[in-house]
């Protein structure tokens, strides 16, 4: 299998199950036009965020790496209309087109983007939080889950993106990326609050994965 046919795939099915998204279109053109790199969740892979987000109810959502809010508006439109999102991103320029994108949304009330590192913002962001979605600098993916477990309560889902980096993570020996992903799931596996699994993926964004970690206690 190559990556054009993994790509027909994903355009398929994007095409079969997913309406129509004029904001979310103008959001990546926006993105686009301002030099992000073209590194945000595909559109199925969105929706699916916004789903798992609805399956547990989500009314508080984390998101650390905004990029231009791409899967920011998939996650805000999961919340009910009293709900909050706060999305954590280091660099002023993406925040920046990331707020334009979710005012355009409709976001602006109920979806907050802060500049800064994830680390540094984590100790700020008030619990409990439902549903947290782990996509920034992967080297640092250990700190980010002891914060969202720490900012979960019973029930809580946190989901991480990349985890599988086109195989690389199954080198012990891998990049800084690599290594906070590993480090990662080494923490996970021995958290007894949490009940986790990953899987892998291929579509218009290549081989990579998701981690899905539930809090248990
Ligand atoms: N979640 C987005 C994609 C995020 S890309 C989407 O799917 O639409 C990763 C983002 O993390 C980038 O915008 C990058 O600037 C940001 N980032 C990198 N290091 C960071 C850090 N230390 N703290 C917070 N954000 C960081
Ligand atoms: C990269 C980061 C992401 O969050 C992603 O989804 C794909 C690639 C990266 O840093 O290369
Ligand atoms: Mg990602």
């Amino acid at each position: 299998m190559s990556q054009a046919e993994w790509t027909a795939v994903d355009d398929y099915l994007v095409d079969a199950l997913l309406e129509a998204d004029p904001v979310l279109d103008a959001a990546l053109a926006d993105s686009d036009a301002a030099g992000l790199p073209q590194i945000a969740v595909a559109p199925n892979q969105g929706k699916l965020l916004m789903l798992l987000a609805q399956a547990c109810g989500a009314r508080r959502i984390l998101e650390i790496g905004t990029l231009g809010g791409y899967s920011t508006i998939w996650l805000a439109r999961a919340l009910p209309a009293d709900g909050r999102l706060v999305s954590l991103e280091y660099d002023p320029k993406h925040a920046e087109v990331a707020r334009k994108n979710l005012a355009r949304a409709g976001f602006a009330d109920r979806a907050e983007v802060r500049v800064g590192r994830g680390v540094d913002l984590l100790p700020q962001v008030e619990g409990p939080i439902d549903f947290t979605f782990i996509d920034a600098d992967k080297a640092s993916n250990p700190d980010y889950f002891s914060g969202a477990l720490g900012l979960s309560r019973p029930g809580s889902l946190i989901v991480v993106d990349n985890v599988v980096r086109g195989g690389a993570v199954t080198d012990p020996n891998g990049d800084a990326n690599v290594q906070g992903i590993r480090r990662m799931n080494a923490m996970i596996a021995a958290e007894p609050r949490v009940s986790a699994t990953a899987v892998q993926t291929v579509g218009s964004k290549g081989w990579d994965g998701f981690c899905l970690i539930r809090v248990v206690s």
